[in-house]
């Protein structure tokens, strides 16, 4: 199936009725071993948009981003940053869960780039409707979705950057077909990347990673004064 951007509909309106088209999205194999899409939620008028990598567990059961272990560190984080956690929108690069079955679990498996470019329309639709001033990068996956391949979060998170050439030209930096379209975000809008809540929880020292991931936040809460 080449993509999902032949379930947009024509003209959306509203992100309520492009969350309804996403749940009968085709666009990849995801679908079909998930429980449902989970498309973005939040604030639709909010200033600051927050793009994670894909459903979890939990998150692939609930139909709702973040709601697992990885959004409830992310939450408190965003808290301890100074970010107001109800004037943010969160919506994730895939909009399905990518795992694979060892006996009954369900483990989680990292999206390829084919999944990438796939469910990349879904999320050119929600910036061109939220035009977010601020887009938080959580993790390698969102940043391939945003930033193309060569970006390195561990080299460049923290920083507030323009908001790149190469999300406006999405086929400068995969194969998504011209017509994929691209991603709005408001005049001068910036991009701050940082890494995923889930490495924090995987980490060594989870203190020393949470504190870094607050930091990052903090240098986007500062921006938005
Ligand atoms: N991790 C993500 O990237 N997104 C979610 O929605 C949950 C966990
Ligand atoms: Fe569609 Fe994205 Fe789900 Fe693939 S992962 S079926 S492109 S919503």
């Amino acid at each position: 199936p080449p993509g999902a951007q032949q379930f947009i509909p024509p003209q959306a309106g509203t992100l309520a009725e492009l969350r309804t088209a996403a749940a009968g999205c085709r666009g990849c194999e995801l679908h079909r071993d998930a429980t449902q899409t989970v498309f973005g939620r939040g604030d639709e008028h909010g200033r600051v948009v927050f793009v994670g990598e894909q459903p979890g567990d939990l998150e692939d059961q609930h139909g709702l981003p973040f709601v697992g272990p990885a959004g409830r560190l992310l939450r408190r984080a965003v808290d301890d940053a100074g970010l107001d956690p109800a004037h943010l929108y969160i919506t994730n690069a895939v909009k399905h869960f990518r795992h694979e079955l060892r006996g009954r679990r369900r483990i989680h498996q990292t999206p390829d780039r084919v999944h990438i470019v796939a469910c990349r329309p879904w999320l050119v639709a929600e910036f061109a409707r939220l035009r977010p001033e601020l887009v938080v990068v959580l993790g390698a996956t969102a940043a391939k979705a945003l930033l193309g391949p060569a970006f390195r979060v561990t080299r460049q998170r923290g920083e507030l950057l323009p908001w790149p050439a190469a999300a406006e030209h999405p086929a400068d930096f995969t194969r998504v077909p011209v017509d994929a379209g691209t991603v709005a975000a408001a005049p001068a809008a910036r991009l701050l990347a940082t890494i995923h809540p889930s490495a924090v929880l995987r980490a060594d020292n989870q203190d020393v990673a949470y504190r870094g991931l607050v930091d990052d936040l903090t240098v986007a809460a500062r921006a938005l004064t």
